[in-house]
């Protein structure tokens, strides 16, 4: 399947997903212009492992091409790592005709298109995501970015690769709770924007997908229905100044989650999964709102529940999140923005709640605990 989008100004990102993926990878590297001068490949080392063989396997362009390699995880998403990067190209002879290949999770492909889009005031790359969260979410929609010390995605760009290919074999090699990281983020945008997918969510044997043991072509239909849908708000929105904002459901709550999680002893929460809890909340609030039917607010908590685990919030927690959130970008005024509900499909960004009623969101919240 191809989907062929518009976003970024003058700009036709092709994004090809399903079995014929390294056939198109191919004809794309095949028709690139006989200016392109060299062929780079970032990765990290699990990624090289697990996807680069079979890659190079299938594209013979490939072969030859130079890997560049950084290690996995989010402390690589830094300046330190871009400036590396940037250097090594330089002194790899890299030019403006030359090609960046992003292949790997979020993290590799908002580093490398970072590096991509800025190098010689950016030469082109495109990206092969090998991660659920990558495949709907971290390459879609043309941002790149780095953190700055703690802060996440403080310095990047917007901008568009070539073109992106997911091929949702690379998900046999997944981690679970990377698989229901990602998974979080299909419930998301049924929820914020597509209420048929929604329902074909709340009907699908979840165990099997999550288990990889579901055909592929499940992956696929889900895969294909998320990329269109996020590359549709996207395209009305690319520089996140309105529409855009609607991909927020489940976010505000779900970052004060995610970093309360990190500053607490053990294991954080997976991204996706501060996210599910995120959507928890909101979908309370929601329900307070704007209009969300209890019912059907039920039925989001049923789907999160089983696959996310609970995570419990203190009183001292539950300070940190609401001054975690008092400081974020999204705040406007004296109250703390959210996007929410009407129903599963409709989203409303920009919905002021008060101190009080982010309370009562918590009060709820702990009475699911099980
Ligand atoms: N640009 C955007 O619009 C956007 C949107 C959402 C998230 N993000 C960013 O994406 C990042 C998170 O992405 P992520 O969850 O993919 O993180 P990640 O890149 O760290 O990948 C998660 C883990 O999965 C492993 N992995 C990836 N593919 C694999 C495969 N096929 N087989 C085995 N292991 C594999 C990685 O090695 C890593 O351990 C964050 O930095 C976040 O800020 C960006």
């Amino acid at each position: 399947m191809q989907l062929t989008l518009n976003s970024g100004p003058g700009k036709n990102a092709g994004i090809f997903i399903g079995s014929s993926v390294f056939h198109d990878l191919n004809n794309f590297l095949g028709n690139l212009s006989s200016a392109t001068s060299s062929i780079f490949i970032l990765t990290e080392p699990k990624i090289r492992i697990c996807c680069l063989g079979p890659l190079t396997a299938l594209v013979p362009d490939l072969y030859n091409a130079e890997v560049l390699e950084v290690q996995g995880g989010e402390k690589s998403k830094s300046l330190e790592s871009a400036e590396t990067l940037w250097n090594t190209l330089a002194a790899k002879g890299a030019s403006r005709n030359s090609l960046l290949i992003n292949l790997g999770g979020g993290v590799v492909t908002d580093l490398g298109g970072f590096v991509a889009s800025t190098f010689k005031r950016g030469i082109p790359f495109i990206h092969i995501p090998t991660s659920l969260l990558g495949m709907v979410d971290a390459a879609i929609g043309g941002k790149t970015g780095v953190n700055l010390g703690d802060v996440k995605n403080q310095v990047g760009t917007f901008h568009d690769p070539e073109a992106i290919f997911i091929h949702t074999g690379f998900l046999r090699t997944l981690d679970p709770d990377e698989q229901r990281s990602g998974f979080a983020e299909i419930i998301k945008i049924a929820l914020a924007a597509d209420s048929g997918l929604w329902k074909r969510l709340l009907s699908i044997p979840l165990k099997d997908l999550m288990n990889n043991t579901a055909d592929e072509s499940a992956w696929e239909d889900l895969i294909s229905a998320s990329v269109a849908l996020k590359y549709r708000i996207v395209e009305q929105d690319f520089r996140e100044q309105n529409i855009r904002e609607i991909l927020n459901f489940g976010h505000t709550m779900g970052h004060a989650f995610e970093s309360l999680s990190m500053q607490k002893n053990g294991k954080p929460l997976s991204h996706g999964h501060a996210i599910a809890l995120g959507m928890i909340c909101e979908s309370y609030l929601s329900s307070l709102k704007t209009g969300l039917d209890r019912k059907l607010r039920d039925d989001i908590i049923r789907m999160i529940f089983p696959e996310y685990s609970y995570f419990p919030l203190q009183k001292e927690d539950r300070d940190f999140m609401m001054d975690f959130m008092g400081h974020d970008k999204k705040r406007r005024g004296s109250g703390i923005r959210f996007t929410l509900l009407r129903e599963p499909g409709t989203a409303i960004p920009g919905v002021t709640c008060s101190p009080e009623e982010i309370a009562s969101s918590f009060d709820f919240y702990s009475t699911l605990e099980s």
